[in-house]
């Protein structure tokens, strides 16, 4: 591993500790997805042997097998239907805490699940704060039904906010090359990755791509995240809403 992805690596650690000392017995959180994520679960982890009690809902499989490893208790939210926190990392995130988020394929679930949350709080290394989302390919889930025609409507939708979207069905990496069969959710869906660029108006096109009967979810998250806990420089910053 080089020694930028060593550093990054620091930082996700730092930033996942940061986040988990925030944390009070009795919360009810939601638990997000990626290799940020994992950080923080295993800082939660450390703190949940020490006593603390909390219990979260897992925006994917594998969050909920870390969960298990790391003895963090787990709910849902036909339980727990209103949570206290939901911490998530996020691909992008711009000034105004717009994210593009869903690298992992989570995007649903961490919708979701941040949607139930009182506060939605991001945690990242530096690299991800952008001026404009879109460097990073936006990520739409869609139903597998008619996949063809849902990607030429994204990339029509696309085309009216002014953006060429080069969308592409994301392939499932664990298949060979030769029968690239795509990669499902943990729902069963599929994921369109469009390379977008910029988003100049990340919350129209938002909009616009959830209208298609397709379409799931997209991975912007508009205006649902309250805080992010940023690392970078030698320390760890809050930026707020
Ligand atoms: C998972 O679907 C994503 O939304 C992740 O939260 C996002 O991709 C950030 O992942 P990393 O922390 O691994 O960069």
């Amino acid at each position: 591993m080089d020694q930028n992805a060593l550093d990054q690596d620091a930082l996700k650690e730092e930033v996942g500790r940061a986040a988990a000392a925030r944390l009070e017995d009795g919360m009810v959180l939601g638990l997000g997805t990626g290799s940020t994520a994992d950080a923080f679960l295993r800082a939660l982890g450390a703190r949940v042997a020490e006593g603390l009690t909390v219990r979260g809902v897992p925006t994917s499989e594998r969050t909920a097998d870390l969960c298990r490893q790391l003895g963090i208790a787990l709910t849902d939210l036909e339980r727990d239907p209103v949570l206290d926190l939901a911490i998530d990392g996020a691909d992008e995130i711009d000034g105004d805490l717009n994210l593009i988020k869903g690298a992992g394929g989570a995007l649903l679930r961490e919708k979701i699940v941040a949607a139930s949350a009182h506060d939605m709080l991001v945690i990242a290394d530096s690299s991800k704060l952008v001026q404009t989302l879109g460097a990073f390919p936006l990520p739409v889930e869609i139903d597998p039904f008619g996949a063809a025609a849902t990607l030429k409507a994204i990339e029509r939708a696309c085309a009216d906010h002014g953006l060429t979207a080069n969308a592409a069905i994301r392939p499932n990496i664990a298949t060979s090359q030769a029968d690239s069969a795509p990669f499902q959710t943990d729902g069963g869906h599929w994921i369109v990755d469009c390379s977008l660029k910029a988003i100049p108006e990340p919350a129209a096109l938002d909009q616009a791509l959830r209208a298609i009967a397709g379409v799931v979810e997209t991975g912007l998250f508009i205006a649902m995240a309250s805080a992010a806990l940023i690392a970078g420089d030698g320390k760890v910053e809050e930026i707020k809403r």
